[in-house]
């Protein structure tokens, strides 16, 4: 399926009255989603870790019309995944929409207080509790949508690599965050009957900060990347606001049977990698994320 362009595919759906949470809308792909559903219509609150970004993210949606505040929050720190759930609870009394889409990459290989792997722990443990610290304020027919990515399919997941860093590899772990990212979402999915929980593969896209921490030579080529237009690369390199499209679409359309728990790319559900589609891995992580979280 070709991809719309922003907006295009859901321009006429109305989410006024509705209330959205972005993660990681300082920048990137989550900035574009967050204006996105502004312009729908929707209160939308939004999360990051620079907060004169986040704060001038919130004010333009205002500008638009919208309810908006920001919120910090380091996700390396779970302490600080919990002071965000608690002042969003605070903030809101319904969640319709929550898109977990903050996302790091880390080039050295740490483990946190937790004695997790750092990228793990950023872009799954932390939007894990998240939300499921949120889940008495998300809304009947609420939609939640896991941002992932395509290189999910290169990851498998062993769970001895969770907590040991001596054969770190930046990549492989940003993978594997990946891969969880869409058990995650299917997990919840299954989990839940009054709420819609699907992943997405958002597109590539060179001109975000999710590369700052790459080597040398891959910012060098991201760098050259993001200066070619879109339309020169075959739609095949995105720009934030092309790569919002799809996160946007799916907080903001209902589901057709059977969508619930998947993983969406161009705005259609496509077959994950088969790790990604094991239920019993799914749950297995759901149980080991539960227990590193005190659940
Ligand atoms: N770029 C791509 O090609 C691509 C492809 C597939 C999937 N994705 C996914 O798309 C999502 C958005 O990425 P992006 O490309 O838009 O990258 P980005 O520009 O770096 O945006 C990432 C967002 O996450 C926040 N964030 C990063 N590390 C964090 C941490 N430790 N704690 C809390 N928040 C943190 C950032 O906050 P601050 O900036 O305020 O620090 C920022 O708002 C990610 O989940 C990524 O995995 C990206």
């Amino acid at each position: 399926m070709v991809r719309p362009e922003v907006g295009a595919s859901v321009q006429h759906r109305d989410l006024e009255g509705a209330t959205a949470l972005v993660t990681g809308a300082t920048g990137g792909v989550g900035r574009e989603v967050a204006l996105a559903l502004g312009r729908l219509g929707a209160d939308v609150h939004v999360h990051g870790r620079n907060a004169d970004r986040g704060e001038r993210v919130a004010s333009d949606l205002r500008g638009l019309g919208a309810d908006a505040s920001f919120f910090l929050a380091e996700y390396t720190d779970l302490d600080q995944v919990e002071t965000l759930a608690e002042r969003v609870r605070d903030r809101v009394d319904e969640l319709d929409v929550l898109v977990n889409n903050a996302g790091a990459h880390f080039d050295e290989g740490r483990l946190t207080d937790l004695g997790v792997e750092r990228t793990f722990h950023a872009n799954h443990l932390a939007p894990f509790l998240l939300t499921n610290r949120l889940r008495d304020v998300l809304a009947s027919g609420g939609r939640i949508v896991t941002v992932s990515s395509e290189v999910h399919r290169r990851a498998s997941l062993d769970f001895e690599e969770l907590t040991a860093v001596d054969a770190y590899e930046g990549l492989d772990a940003y993978a594997r965050s990946k891969l969880a990212n869409v058990l995650f979402a299917r997990e919840l999915a299954r989990r839940t009957d009054d709420l819609t929980s699907v992943s997405c593969h958002p597109g590539f896209v060179p001109a975000t900060g999710i590369w700052r921490n790459a080597p040398l030579p891959v910012r060098a080529v991201m760098l050259v990347l993001s200066a070619v237009p879109r339309s020169l690369t075959f739609g095949r390199v995105d720009t934030p606001s092309s790569a919002a499209v799809t996160p946007t679409f799916l907080a903001a359309t209902d589901r057709e049977d059977g969508e619930n728990g998947a993983y969406f790319r161009d705005c259609a559900p496509v077959e994950p990698s088969p790790e990604a589609s094991d239920d019993a891995l799914a749950e297995r992580l759901w149980e080991w994320s539960a227990q590193r979280v005190s659940l």
